[in-house]
């Protein structure tokens, strides 16, 4: 019998995610489908009602769900907890497990780029505070990774760390530059970059030589922050590894095989950005 898997949204035309699982279960030969569907928020409870009668192994979620599926799970895992958002749905045993992939995404996406990246790392600085930030926190605190958090708003920051089981300095958008010096990796989780926007004050000559520099952002790939830093012989890895990596989870979950994130699935993702 035919596996399914899906993903939801609302909308969901633009998702990449078809795409991806598409690309791997022909690769593997798998007798399997990967569907986007949309649901508008009062259909949520009848697909996920669907999704428990059998007829599919698991999905995705995307927005404007992520949240609310939480409390139709009938178990969500600690690390999704604490991002506060669910993006993976697995049927097993009859019983639908939450979970979240993003972090796991963040750190495959590292691993594969800058391999040895977390280790001696004393210390990651974290820009933003928003719902991408979650996962990012959780993905370093996973990794007993220290991290100062800088946002515009610092109540946001200081909100959010106190959610976080991690060691977490909260501090200002501002002081950029004071914190740069003391940080291994910079990890930009803000929409700065998008549609080529800069960060005025960020000074990347603060940056020790060695710091590796990450944005969450890839349209487009190469954000200022990334040109900035390379520019600066500073090594990066762009942020469309992350949306990449956090599908293996889900994938191998639903069909059993743990698929590769090569450079021609990159390519062919690329090529649609
Ligand atoms: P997402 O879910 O993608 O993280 P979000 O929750 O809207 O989106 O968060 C956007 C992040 O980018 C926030 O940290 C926001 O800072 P504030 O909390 O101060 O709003 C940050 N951000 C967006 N535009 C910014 C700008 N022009 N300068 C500095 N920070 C910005």
């Amino acid at each position: 019998m035919t596996t399914r898997a899906f993903v939801i949204g609302h909308p969901i035309a633009h998702s990449r995610s078809p795409l991806i699982h598409g690309t791997w279960l022909a690769e593997h030969g798998i007798d399997g489908s990967y569907e986007a569907i949309d649901v508008a928020p009062d259909a949520l409870e009848g697909f996920v009602a669907r999704v428990r009668r059998g007829e599919f192994a698991g999905g995705n979620v995307t927005i404007p769900h992520k949240e609310a599926v939480f409390a139709l799970c009938d178990e969500v895992d600690p690390l999704a907890r604490q991002i506060g958002a669910v993006n993976t749905l697995v049927m097993r045993d009859g019983r639908l497990l939450g979970t979240n992939t993003d972090y796991l995404g963040f750190l495959g996406n590292l691993d594969a780029g800058a391999p040895g990246w977390s280790q001696g790392l004393e210390r990651a600085l974290v820009l933003g505070a928003g719902g991408a930030a979650r996962a990012i926190l959780v993905a370093l605190a996973s990794r007993g990774i220290p991290v100062i958090l800088l946002n515009r708003t610092r109540a946001s920051a200081d909100r959010l760390a106190a959610e976080i089981d991690g060691d977490i300095t909260v501090g200002q958008l501002d002081d950029i530059n004071a914190a740069a010096p003391l940080a291994g990796l910079v990890v930009n989780t803000t929409s700065i970059g998008m549609h080529g926007s800069r960060f005025e004050t960020f000074d990347l000559d603060m940056l020790r030589p060695d710091t590796l520099v990450t944005d969450i952002v890839y349209v487009p790939l190469e954000t200022p922050l990334l040109a900035d830093a390379r520019a600066r012989g500073l090594k990066t890895v762009d942020g469309l590894g992350m949306l990449l990596h956090q599908a293996v989870p889900g994938f191998e979950a639903w069909f059993g095989v743990r698929p590769q994130v090569t450079p021609a699935l990159r390519a062919a993702v690329e090529a649609t950005l």
